[in-house]
């Protein structure tokens, strides 16, 4: 339970069939809110709807397919009868390794799914409903969007895309649509897993807070943008990351940093 209050609230989040976009569908229906999930396939798609309590609805949609994308928005309309609530979750990473040298079909991969699709999702939203009535729209981008590493410099890109995306269309959409985005650190899930796997306990011991996220501490801050308590927050990106940007975690949990 959240402690937010969603009832009569309808949300579309793409990219819902595991991890991150599911524990928001779960933690979105747990405020009270009706949540259509969506997955490249209809299967995934019932699949992690069986997962939400509450009254969900799988939609088999690629993020980047206009096609798709608009008979989702069509029928969540006619399900529910509004779109409230957006989250730009699916995301891709099929470029690891160095930026040059890089083919067109894995940049263009990364653009499409992690850039497009959210401004392709959010058009769509804000022509049925969000634009008359108003909403609220959450991107999942990453703190790699806010710094520069090896191997996923692609991907990190695109997620930098997003975080300014997101500025951009919080203004245009002001007043009406509020337009957020969350960054997370090293969370608990498939697309993570060569960032966390063989390494866990090192990369928990480099975050203040001394362990990797789990796509329901995600999941949980979503909720929280979503809701009429943060109703005076947009064109943010709220950094979830437990203090791993912070600084050198192990000098401080040393007491080197005191000089002790
Ligand atoms: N895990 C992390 O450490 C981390 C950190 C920062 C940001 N993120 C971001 O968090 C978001 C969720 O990732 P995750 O870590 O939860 O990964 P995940 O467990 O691999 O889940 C990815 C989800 O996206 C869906 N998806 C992938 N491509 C899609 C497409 N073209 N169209 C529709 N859905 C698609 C997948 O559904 P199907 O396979 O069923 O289609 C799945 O539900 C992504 O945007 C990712 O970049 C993750």
């Amino acid at each position: 339970m959240t402690g937010l209050d969603l009832t009569g609230r309808t949300a579309i989040v793409t990219g819902a069939s595991r991890g991150i976009g599911l524990a928001i569908a779960q933690s979105i229906a747990a405020a009270g809110g009706n949540v259509v999930l969506t997955s490249r396939t209809q299967e995934s798609a019932d699949a992690a709807a069986a997962q939400v309590s509450g009254t969900v609805l799988g939609v088999a949609a690629h993020a980047v397919d206009e096609d798709a994308a608009r008979r989702c928005v069509e029928l969540t309309m006619e399900r529910f009868g509004s779109v409230d609530i957006l989250v730009n979750n699916a995301g891709t990473n099929p470029a690891f390794g160095p930026v040059i040298g890089q083919d067109h079909a894995r940049f263009a991969k990364t653009f499409d799914v992690n850039v497009w699709a959210p401004v392709l999702w959010t058009s769509l939203v804000t022509e049925a409903w969000m634009g008359e009535h108003g909403g609220a729209v959450v991107n999942t981008a990453s703190i790699g969007g806010l710094t520069l590493e090896a191997n996923i410099g692609l991907y990190n890109a695109s997620k930098a895309a997003l975080i300014h995306l997101t500025k951009q269309i919080a203004l245009e959409l002001s007043p009406k649509v509020r337009v957020n985005a969350v960054a997370p650190g090293v969370v608990r899930t498939k697309l993570a897993e060569a960032l966390w796997k063989n390494q866990e306990e090192s990369v928990a011991g480099a975050t203040a807070l001394n362990r990797i996220g789990e796509p329901e501490d995600i999941g949980a801050a979503v909720a929280f943008l979503v809701s009429d308590a943060a109703s005076w927050i947009t064109g943010e990106v709220m950094v979830i990351d437990g203090g791993q940007r912070l600084g050198d975690a192990p000098l401080f949990r040393s007491g080197a940093s005191l000089g002790v």
